[in-house]
């Protein structure tokens, strides 16, 4: 009968049963959780402002309103991991502290602009694609309210992706214009959203870690990989063309092969060094402030 603390959190991993809040667990194992599950927060958070200043320029009603709901649901998955990451020790406040002083990261992706319409389609389709390829992995994740979060925000992001891969279907159907905008946002965002999943796992710091406590259940790698066969397909649906000289089926492996990404440009953006790094964060850190009165007035 395990009795330290060590035995019953380690034999709860091998028998794969949920660690909930309460349960003994390794400081390691708890802060490997607040760091991942806090910047998860941040980037759905700063994930809305690409998306945000397309909403008074939508090239429809009905275009707006799904745009509307799809920047809602990822405030509200914001909100999910935030409370999920409370649960293990640490304020929304220190989280939100973290963000705005550059300790905590966001994903690198959402340090590019959205330059026109088909940005927003580029993104639902790839960015939200990416993430849930991630995200359903995440659905098995030895931390119970981050898995069960998971759950609900998989639902949400199939809507998010079907209804970014419309919006570039019609483009890429559309005008000789509209087919080049199209393809334009694809060659701008098909690497940012490759390296959504991490460095390779030779150069990942934390995936051996992860892999041990069942926080990760597929490498960085496969993931991208699973991504990489599942969209390529999805790009010649619609005629549009992968950015990739070196883009090759292989039949032995049944993958597809691509050119190397540029960790030097990722590192530059993960670190600060982005298109968009510093305007994002004066952002976050001006409506936040202006959203004080709020919160406040919430406490009463
Ligand atoms: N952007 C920014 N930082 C990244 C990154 C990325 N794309 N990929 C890795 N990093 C950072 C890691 O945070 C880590 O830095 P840190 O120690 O300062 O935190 C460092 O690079 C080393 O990377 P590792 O692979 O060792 O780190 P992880 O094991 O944490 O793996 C991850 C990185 C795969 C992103 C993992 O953290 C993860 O699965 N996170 C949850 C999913 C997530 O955060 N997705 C972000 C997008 S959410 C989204 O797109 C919303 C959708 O609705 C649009």
């Amino acid at each position: 009968m395990p009795t330290t603390t060590t035995d019953i959190f380690t034999e709860k991993i091998e028998r794969d049963l949920a660690i909930e809040p309460r349960d003994p667990m390794p400081e390691e194992y708890r802060r490997h959780l607040m760091r991942q599950i806090s910047q998860h927060a941040h980037s759905e958070v700063i994930g809305m402002q690409p998306e945000g200043n397309w909403i008074t320029r939508a090239p429809s009603l009905r275009a707006k309103m799904i745009l509307l709901a799809k920047i809602q649901d990822e405030g509200g998955h914001g909100l999910y991991l935030y409370s999920a990451a409370e649960t293990l020790g640490i304020s929304r406040e220190e989280m939100i502290e973290q963000l705005q002083t550059g300790k905590a990261r966001y994903s690198s992706v959402f340090n590019y602009p959205a330059l026109t319409w088909a940005d927003i389609g580029a993104i639902g389709w790839l960015v939200d694609g990416a993430a849930i390829v991630n995200q359903v992995m995440l659905q098995r994740t030895s931390y119970g309210p981050y898995a069960r979060a998971m759950v609900r925000i998989c639902k949400e992001e199939s809507f998010h992706q079907r209804q970014g891969y419309e919006i570039m279907a019609k483009m890429a159907a559309g005008t000789p214009e509209q087919h080049e905008m199209a393809q334009d946002a694809l060659n701008r965002w098909w690497a940012p959203a490759l390296m959504m999943f991490g460095p390779s796992d030779a150069e990942s710091l934390h995936s051996k870690a992860a892999f041990q406590w069942k926080i990760k259940r597929e490498s960085n790698d496969a993931l991208r990989q699973k991504f990489i066969d599942k969209t390529v397909q999805q790009t010649e649906v619609i005629g549009l063309k992968v950015p990739d000289p070196n883009l090759r089926f292989n039949a032995e492996t049944g993958h597809y092969e691509t050119s190397p990404l540029n960790w030097d440009e990722f590192h530059r953006v993960i670190n600060g060094d982005g298109p968009c790094n510093r305007q994002r964060l004066e952002h976050h850190r001006k409506f936040h402030e202006e959203g004080r009165w709020v919160r406040e007035a919430c406490q009463c």
